[in-house]
Order: structure tokens, then C-alpha cells, then sequence
């Protein structure tokens, strides 16, 4: 049974890979950690340690203290709090990936999860269906040190036979855990704004097309390809991954089947020229080719679980106020 360490536990996508993760390998097998306490749920669930990803020795004690083998790394610095802070940015995101490959490399782990983005993508790449190999000028800081990570992940599964496995994840939307400081916010923002407020102030114009994907399906791609046999993983940078694409205004349309008078509008600021930077769509034949890889959720399924689930969770914590 592999031990396993997420690094970055406490954020929106660490959170549910901890809780699928204990369901997959067993409670015990599963160690939580992040820079501060900062999700309790996911403190609360099991074995959590403070863990600083910058620092490799904070990084290694917790390895060798639980006699972790697989590490997911989660921790990052996303695409709109990147530009305010370009070299924090750098720093996070690289040090922590190369402190997690040279502990692969060292032989103290077999095996490394590290998520990309569609944010390697830039202006000038093929934006509708955009291929797994294709021109990556990206512009923002987040996705120069996505790209850059890339090239790293497959030099050390290529040159130390580091299994190392990753995914250039598009915008993901969830009901349990806000996302931070990326550009695609937005999708989750819009949910809990109808449910509050039936109204939303979009911080993109109303057709901005984005590929996106529902929590569930990101998390079971994440797992099928930590599974998926050594062999069956032929991309070592990372695979582009796919389920819906869509923009703020057929979102809204959609929620509007459920709330008829949401109201949204729209106040474009400087995440607009970071979203019309990145695809609009993405082709992810190579992931479905190589381990199988289906979405299950779309446009429509994903609304009526994120209403439904946020209505449930509002709707609780008045009960408990
Ligand atoms: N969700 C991320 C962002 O918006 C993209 O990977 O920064």
C-alpha cells in the first residue's frame, strides 16, 4: 500500500484529493499537510502536518517520519495573484517542484503528482481544440513556471527515471473549497453569488470562452493517472485534459433554468487579458488514448450539482448561526 503525502492539502483541489485519496488507500495510508491550519475539515480528517514546500528538509522530515512514497504536490501560486507577485510566485512554484523531484531522485519517494495548467498556453497558440504539442508563449508568471515545470518533470523522468505524472488542468469548479487567485474564479464565484445574492458582477466580459471542469472529474483523472501502469503513461510533461468549455454568459444562462431572476453583469478588470491569452477549448485525445481518460460531468450536470450542493450548505450554516 502506497503512503502517500499531499503537499498543499488545505486548498480548493488538495482538500478533495486528501478525502478521495483516504477513500482509495485507506485513512492510515493518507498524510495531510499544508503551510498553516488552514482548511479545518481537512486538519480535523486525519494525520496533518505543517509542512513548508519551499523548504526541502520540512518537506524530507515529513517524508521519513511517515515513510511516505508518492507525494502530490498542490501547493501554488495561481495566475491572478501571480502578477501581483511574480517573483513569490516563481519561487513557490519551482523550489517546491524541484525540492519534491530531488527527493524522488534521492530515492526517499517513487512516485510525484504535480498538476500544470492550461495557463503553459499563450496568445499565440491555436486557441479552439488546441493540441497536446503546440506552440507555448505563455504570459503570465504562473504559466511560465507551469511550462517551465513541464520541461523539468519530463529531464528528470528522463534522465533519473524519476515517476514523476502530471496534469495541465483547466479551470476547476467546486462547491466544497474556494479557489484562490486564478483567473477562471469566476465559475465558482457565480454559484455562490446566485444563491446569495441572484446577482453577479463578473470580473470577464460575457464571451470569454474558457475550458473548464467539475471537481469530480478532475480528481478521478488525477487518480486514473496515478494509477495507470508506468507504461501506459507516455507524456512525462503533462497531458492535456478536457470536459466543458464555456463562457460567463451561457454559465449564467444555464443557472437561470434554476433561478430565473439572476441577474448578471459584467466589469471586466486585468484578468480579462490573462483568460483571452489562454484556449478556448482543448484537445485531450492523448489522455483518452493513453489511460482512458472520460469525463462524466457538463454544463448542465455540473449547474444542478453546485446549486443543489450550495443551496445545502447555505442553507445549513444559517440553520447552525
Ligand atoms: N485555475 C487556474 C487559474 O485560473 C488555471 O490553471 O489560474
Amino acid at each position: 500500500m502506497p503512503k502517500v503525502l499531499i503537499i498543499g492539502a488545505c486548498g480548493q483541489i488538495g482538500s478533495e484529493l486528501t478525502f478521495k485519496l483516504k477513500d482509495i488507500h485507506g485513512f492510515e495510508q493518507v498524510v495531510a499537510s499544508d503551510i498553516g491550519y488552514h482548511n479545518l475539515e481537512v486538519v480535523n480528517s486525519g494525520t496533518f502536518e505543517i509542512v513548508d514546500a519551499q523548504d526541502y528538509n520540512s518537506i524530507k522530515i515529513c517524508v521519513e517520519k511517515h515513510d511516505i512514497d508518492t507525494i502530490y504536490l498542490m501547493a501554488a501560486m495561481l495566475s491572478a495573484t501571480g502578477e501581483k507577485y511574480p517573483m513569490k510566485a516563481w519561487d513557490l512554484n519551482m523550489n517546491s517542484l524541484f525540492h519534491v523531484l530531488n527527493l524522488a531522485k534521492d530515492g526517499f519517494i517513487k512516485r510525484v503528482f504535480w498538476p500544470s495548467s492550461i495557463a503553459v498556453f499563450g496568445p499565440t497558440t491555436p486557441t479552439e481544440n488546441t493540441p497536446q504539442h503546440t506552440i507555448m508563449e505563455p504570459t503570465t508568471v504562473y504559466g511560465i513556471t507551469k511550462q517551465v515545470g513541464e520541461r523539468w518533470c519530463e529531464y528528470y523522468n528522463t534522465k533519473y527515471g524519476v515517476d514523476v505524472r502530471s496534469i495541465r488542468y483547466p479551470g476547476i469548479i467546486s462547491w466544497k473549497t474556494m479557489p484562490g487567485g486564478g483567473t477562471t474564479d469566476y465559475a465558482v464565484e457565480i454559484y455562490h453569488q446566485a444563491i446569495l445574492d441572484k446577482n453577479y458582477d463578473c470580473f470577464l466580459s460575457e464571451n470569454t470562452e474558457l475550458p473548464m471542469m467539475f471537481m469530480d472529474d478532475a480528481i478521478n483523472a488525477t487518480v486514473n493517472l496515478m494509477q495507470a501502469p508506468s507504461e501506459q503513461v507516455k507524456i512525462r510533461s503533462s497531458y492535456n485534459l478536457a470536459a466543458i468549455s464555456f463562457t460567463p454568459l451561457s454559465i449564467s444562462e444555464e443557472i437561470k433554468k434554476h433561478i430565473p431572476d439572476f441577474k448578471i453583469t459584467y466589469t471586466p478588470d486585468f484578468r480579462q487579458q490573462i483568460a483571452d491569452s489562454w484556449p478556448k477549448s482543448i484537445d485531450d485525445s492523448s489522455a483518452r488514448q493513453d489511460w482512458n481518460w472520460s469525463h462524466d460531468f457538463n454544463l448542465e450536470k455540473m449547474t444542478t450539482e453546485m446549486l443543489t450542493q450550495l443551496g445545502r450548505k447555505y442553507q445549513d450554516s444559517e440553520i447552525n448561526s
